[in-house]
């Protein structure tokens, strides 16, 4: 797929990319020539083995990682060549991102943790986001651990306050990679659903890394990877398709 001009109705897009970790006998090349875009008020699932470069591409699109080649945008503002601040500064009003290590800052408490996108942005939030911060604690069943510091928390409520801090100040667009892989299958619906009414009611755009088929069957559009590739783009898929999908890809790779 090329994309060439401008399209409003992406909210993120990359062209061409390539990434090659290390240099010699031992580089490894991440991604192979991925041109891919994030449509607005979608909720996209990213598939793929492991090593297949999920990550990767989403570090790449969400400007956190440069690519070896090709070009990244988001919205319209071309963040490959942007100046370190700048890039800051967009990322920060404008994209939130679930880690699949959490990433959370470990001297800080759960609310604090929540509410560090503000503070990045010398700001306080307004009473609506207030409002709607609280709503992500009732929903991500935080209540009772606000007051307490990451490591007194299992690795699923960990994984919620990582959510929880991602989607607080509503941003455009969200990334999360394997953003239920630490959760119960009760609270791993929880999070699926809010961030499919993220897409659906609040016309956020979401890109979550999954390897979970029925993760994958809450996304409007599922992407596959394959060796540093998108190998197939498909729309809303049953769970039971995106399983027959997955195994087929394997027995291809092997
Ligand atoms: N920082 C790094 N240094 C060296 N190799 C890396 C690094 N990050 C990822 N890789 C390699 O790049 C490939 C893709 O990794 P990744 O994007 O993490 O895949 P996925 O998320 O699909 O499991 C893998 O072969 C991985 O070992
Ligand atoms: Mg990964």
């Amino acid at each position: 797929m090329e994309i060439t001009s401008t399209d409003l109705g992406l909210a993120a897009r990359v062209q061409q990319l390539t990434k090659t970790y290390g240099a010699g006998d031992s580089a490894v090349r991440a991604l192979d020539g991925v041109s891919v875009g994030i449509r607005r008020a979608q909720f996209t699932a990213i598939m793929g083995p492991s090593g297949s470069g999920k990550s990767t591409l989403m570090h790449v699109m969400a400007g956190l990682d440069a690519p070896t080649t090709g070009r990244a945008w988001i919205g319209d503002t071309e963040i490959t060549g942007l100046g370190d601040l700048d890039l800051t500064i967009l990322r920060r009003r404008r994209v939130g991102f679930v880690f699949q290590s959490f990433n959370l800052v470990p001297t800080l408490d759960v609310m604090a943790n929540i509410l560090l996108p503000f503070d990045l942005d010398g700001r306080r939030p307004s009473a609506l986001e207030r409002a709607r911060i609280d709503g992500l604690v009732e929903t991500l069943g935080l209540q009772a651990r606000l007051r307490h510091r990451p490591h007194e928390l299992s690795g699923g409520q960990q994984q919620r306050v990582a959510i929880a801090r991602a989607l607080a100040t509503a941003p455009d667009l969200v990334f999360a990679d394997e953003p239920t892989g630490n959760l119960d299958s009760r609270s791993g619906r929880d999070v699926l659903r809010l961030l499919a009414e993220a897409s659906a009611q609040h016309g956020q755009s979401i890109a979550m890394v999954t390897h979970d088929p029925v993760a994958a069957s809450y996304a409007d559009r599922v992407l596959f990877l394959g060796d540093g590739r998108v190998v197939a783009d498909k729309p809303r898929q049953t769970p039971e398709q995106i399983s027959a999908h997955m195994l087929e890809a394997e027995a291809v790779a092997r």
